[in-house]
């Protein structure tokens, strides 16, 4: 199970639509191969998620799993979803930092539906349906985008909330460093900034 190269923004696979994954083809050991292969490449890269894109297949196809941060916090589970297909819940749009392994050192506030219902099928082919709910609805959102060819950084509202890791961790979370956050909260923008990181763990590390 190699770790296979990451894709960043400016390669094609990441901006061209994904195929579904054709019935049948989930049995055969290549695609199996694949999902192994991406389970290992994004635990490799420590994200929370990958999607097939980004490893330069164009097929509907994304895994992910977070890891027990705390002990309150059970984490996310492994999953693997081929040919996802989502609907929001009600809910007003909530915003939080987010990252991607094929947009290296950047983070950025993005709006995501606070929960999705998710409906493809599991790497056995079996259907699913569940509902995902906050860090794990966007990390859904997140890798569906992928396989429509969109971009964390196409769903942002604010480009003044981009930022490279190192500034974005002195800056704009929880740092009690004055600063840019504080001049934009000036503005009236504070409700953008008290968001944390994920779940309000604002450690930064997440990035799908
Ligand atoms: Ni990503």
């Amino acid at each position: 199970m190699p770790a296979r190269p990451i894709v960043r923004l400016g390669h094609p696979a990441l901006r061209t639509p994904a195929q579904p994954v054709a019935p049948g083809a989930l049995a055969l050991p290549e695609i199996q191969e694949l999902i192994d292969d991406m389970i290992e490449t994004m635990r490799a890269a420590l994200g929370v998620g990958l999607a097939a894109p980004q490893v330069g297949v164009g097929l509907q196809l994304f895994v992910y799993e977070a890891a027990l941060r705390e002990e309150r916090d059970p984490g996310i589970p492994l999953h693997a979803v081929i040919n996802p297909m989502l609907t929001p819940q009600s809910g007003e749009m909530v915003y939080d930092w987010e990252g991607c392994l094929s947009i290296p050192d950047l983070r950025g506030l993005v709006p995501r539906h606070p929960a999705v219902r998710v409906r493809g099928l599991d790497r056995l082919g079996r259907p699913l349906d569940y509902v995902a709910a906050g860090f794990e609805a966007r990390i859904v959102q997140h890798e569906f985008d992928h396989l429509h060819a969109v971009v964390f950084l196409d769903r942002m509202r604010d480009f003044k909330t981009l930022a490279f890791y190192d500034e974005w961790e002195r800056y704009m979370v929880g740092g009690g460093e004055a600063g840019p956050a504080g001049d934009l909260e000036d503005e009236g923008e504070d409700e953008l900034y008290e968001a944390g990181g994920p779940e309000g763990d604002p450690d930064g590390t997440e990035v799908l």
